[in-house]
């Protein structure tokens, strides 16, 4: 049956199904929020920002990027919480599939890019599944942030011709399942997100499989953020530098990292206190 549209009413962004007044379909925005400075945030980032009613958002995005939405946008933290109840990314995917067939236009908002270790597929999927219009948008990726910041490219001519990505979360606490082998070969940058309480098992097994102790290493602490933190070490001595923090941060393994700005000397901390964001 075609739709009697209400000139008024559509003006609105209302559509007037049978006589009956309904609001057009909601979408889901999946947003990268960047690795945590707002100034890292895309211009598309923050115009959907800026367009959002219901965010729902992580624990690693600060206020100054949430105080972006319009203040009568509802903000609902779906952060991982040990005394009170987190969501399951079941309830998540569900509660922003409930809010667009509400109508309503629903930022999901995720640090770094939501397409790298984000979940931001499972989010997509149930959107898809739901026949929900979900749209993404990248964000810059934490590894981007801790290299930019260390001056340490992830890719150098000479020494480092590839870069790979990899999660040092496994289930209940496992040792990552890596391809060991193929990470221990010189000449290439490794990325470790979610490894700083795994940097123990993870630099045995990359050096076990062939990879110099004497590679240089770089672990970055809230990498963009006013509490910055770096440590230079080397392969070796990686699990001890990394006791030394407490995350959220990335172990890269290379040796072009070789380049990163360190202290007086390896095992230095270097806190970078940046100029006032505002
Ligand atoms: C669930 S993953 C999310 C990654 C995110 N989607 C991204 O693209 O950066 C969370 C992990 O990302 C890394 N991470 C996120 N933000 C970071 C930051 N500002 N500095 C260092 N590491 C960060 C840490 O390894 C953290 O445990």
């Amino acid at each position: 049956m075609p739709q009697r549209r209400d000139r008024s009413a559509s003006a609105k962004g209302l559509v007037v199904l049978g006589g009956r007044t309904a609001r057009p379909a909601g979408a889901v925005w999946l947003v990268g929020a960047g690795p945590g400075d707002p100034e890292l945030l895309t211009i598309k980032a923050l115009k959907a920002l800026q367009r959002a009613e219901v965010v729902v958002h992580d624990g690693l995005v600060s206020d100054e990027i949430l105080d972006l939405a319009p203040k009568a946008a509802r903000r609902i933290s779906v952060a991982k919480r040990k005394s009170r109840h987190s969501y399951s990314q079941d309830e998540i995917n569900r509660m922003l599939v409930a809010f667009a067939l509400e109508g309503l236009n629903v930022v999901r908002l995720k640090g770094g890019d939501p397409f790298v270790f984000g979940r931001g597929g499972e989010e997509l999927e149930a959107a898809r599944a739901a026949g929900v219009a979900c749209h993404v948008i990248p964000g810059v990726t934490a590894a981007l942030a801790a290299s930019a910041g260390a001056g340490a490219p992830l890719t150098h001519r000479g020494a480092a011709q590839a870069v790979t990505f990899v999660t040092g979360h496994a289930q209940n606490g496992a040792e990552p399942q890596l391809d060991w082998a193929s990470l221990a070969r010189p000449n290439q940058t490794v990325v470790v997100y979610m490894g700083l309480s795994m940097a123990a098992p993870i630099a045995s097994r990359l050096m076990a499989a062939g990879r110099d102790g004497a590679t240089p290493a770089l672990i970055v602490e809230n990498a963009s953020r006013a509490d910055e933190r770096r440590v230079t070490t080397t392969l070796a001595r990686l699990a001890e530098a990394a006791a030394a923090l407490s995350g959220p941060a990335l172990l890269i393994l290379g040796e072009a990292m070789a380049l990163a700005h360190s202290g007086q000397g390896e095992g230095d901390i270097e806190v970078f206190l940046k100029e006032a964001w505002a």
